[in-house]
């Protein structure tokens, strides 16, 4: 939780050791700030927990999801701490290697890779493509023939279970685009074996993020266990189960599963089921999370610019909008706001916005604040799907990222300047 890691001390909140107004000082807003003992301690609990269920035949492997945070010294912290990553695109790759994360601890999830991005995969050997359609099967399969490679596979079934979540964050109904159909999966399967440049080694599934209860992970876990043993009668053997990621976190005041407990009951599902279907044969389990290991490791900091009242509403304007942290626009998401500096100035409910030009551009509403104008305020559990969805809109510089560790400070990401985002830009003769 990011109470943990981004606390009060003397009424001054602080990331861990450091007291946020310095860096607001020393680095400018908005700011992403993030806690490395938080990613550590996260990251940790899914590796600890499965250290514990590790046996001989039953192999775990953490995928952190890269979409979720991608900067790169995040990813060289996780991977030293022995995490894989679960990539969506050539770039994420891209990202994985320069951070020194290892190739073949990475999975490719995505209904659109392009032959390059497949290219890129095989040529960086990575561990599986998790594909999506009998069309990405037979490009993948082409593309290593012609590469004189075998490109490992795992389906993505769609196991049509309703994760309970946001409908633009659910992807495993039957109506969405993600995954092969239920009922496909098995002719599927069979295409795939009969391919000469693909080894087909596992099955794999996401249902959604921010779930709070795991009820439905495990029960497509149940669908995909069914589908193995089918799959096994067919004489298709597969080594590797992968159930995504989805573990949700505390916003406001969700109670979240917590994480060593939902890792418990999938190994101990997939335990029976090993003991009584293939107890002599090596299965790995991979999981990808990636929002239960960022999000609460960070927060935004944006600068209070001006107190507005229009018609009886009352607006705090912040340097910080839409572009910066884009989830409350897109998904009406929740971010605790808090400030940097607690006040004994009077309350009032406000509606903070950014200068972004568009009415959507609102980080909170109907927020209590006891603030002045130049103060500072916190965007809580940031961490994930803030800076890795933020764009360039009204030319504005994508904040600086910074990682705090005890009392030290690293600037992992500088700000962005206007001649960063024109520089790609180039003038008709
Ligand atoms: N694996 C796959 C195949 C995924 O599509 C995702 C997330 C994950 C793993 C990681 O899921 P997590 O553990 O973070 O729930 N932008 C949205 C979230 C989009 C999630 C997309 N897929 C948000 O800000 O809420």
């Amino acid at each position: 939780m990011t109470e943990n890691y981004f606390a009060y001390k003397d009424d001054i909140l602080m990331a861990e050791d450091v007291a946020l107004d310095a860096l607001a000082e020393q680095f400018g807003t908005p700011l992403y700030v993030y806690s490395k003992a938080a990613f550590t301690d996260h990251l940790g609990q899914y590796i600890k927990t499965c250290k514990q269920y590790e046996t001989a035949n039953l192999r775990p492997l953490v995928c952190y999801s890269v979409k979720s945070n991608s900067n790169i010294a995040i990813l060289n912290l996780l991977a030293k701490q022995g995490a894989g990553f679960d990539i969506v695109s050539g770039g994420e790759l891209a990202r994985v290697a320069a951070a020194g994360g290892d190739p073949h601890k990475v999975i490719y999830s995505g209904v659109g890779k392009t032959p390059a991005e497949i290219r890129l995969s095989l040529e960086h050997d990575i561990l599986c493509f998790n594909v999506e359609s009998l069309s990405e099967l037979r490009r993948i399969n082409q593309i290593a023939g012609k590469m004189g490679r075998k490109a490992r596979i795992s389906f993505r079934v769609n196991p049509d279970v309703d994760a309970k979540t946001h409908p633009y964050i659910s992807t495993g109904l039957k109506k969405n685009k993600f995954g092969i159909p239920f009922e496909e999966v098995l002719p599927t399967y069979s295409v795939a074996a009969s391919l000469e440049h693909i080894e087909v080694v596992g099955i794999d599934c996401h249902i959604g993020s921010q779930l709070l209860d795991d009820a439905p992970l495990l029960e497509a876990l149940d669908k995909i266990l069914n589908l193995v043993n089918q799959l096994e009668e067919k004489g298709i053997r597969l080594s590797h189960i992968d159930i995504g990621g989805g573990i949700g976190i505390r916003y406001e005041d969700e109670q979240p599963v917590a994480i060593p407990d939902y890792l418990s009951r999938v190994f101990a599902k997939i335990g029976e089921w090993q003991a009584s279907h293939c107890p002599d044969r090596q299965m790995t389990v991979m999981f990808e999370p990636g929002r239960s290991i960022s999000g609460n490791a960070g927060i935004l900091l944006g600068r209070l610019q001006y107190l507005k009242t229009n018609s009886g509403k009352h607006f705090a304007v912040v340097d910080a909008g839409m572009n910066d942290l884009m989830r409350p626009s897109l998904y009406e998401a929740y971010h605790g706001v808090k400030p940097v500096i607690k006040r004994n100035v009077p309350a009032q409910a406000y509606e903070i916005v950014g200068p972004i030009c568009e009415s959507g551009d609102w980080l909170a509403r109907d927020r209590e604040l006891a603030v002045e104008e130049g103060d500072l305020l916190a965007f809580m559990s940031a961490g994930a799907y803030g800076m890795s969805m933020a764009s360039n809109y009204n030319t504005r510089g994508r904040p600086a990222e910074v990682l705090v560790d005890g009392q030290e400070v690293h600037l992992i990401r500088r700000r962005e300047t206007p001649e960063d985002i024109f520089a790609l830009e180039t003038l008709v003769p």
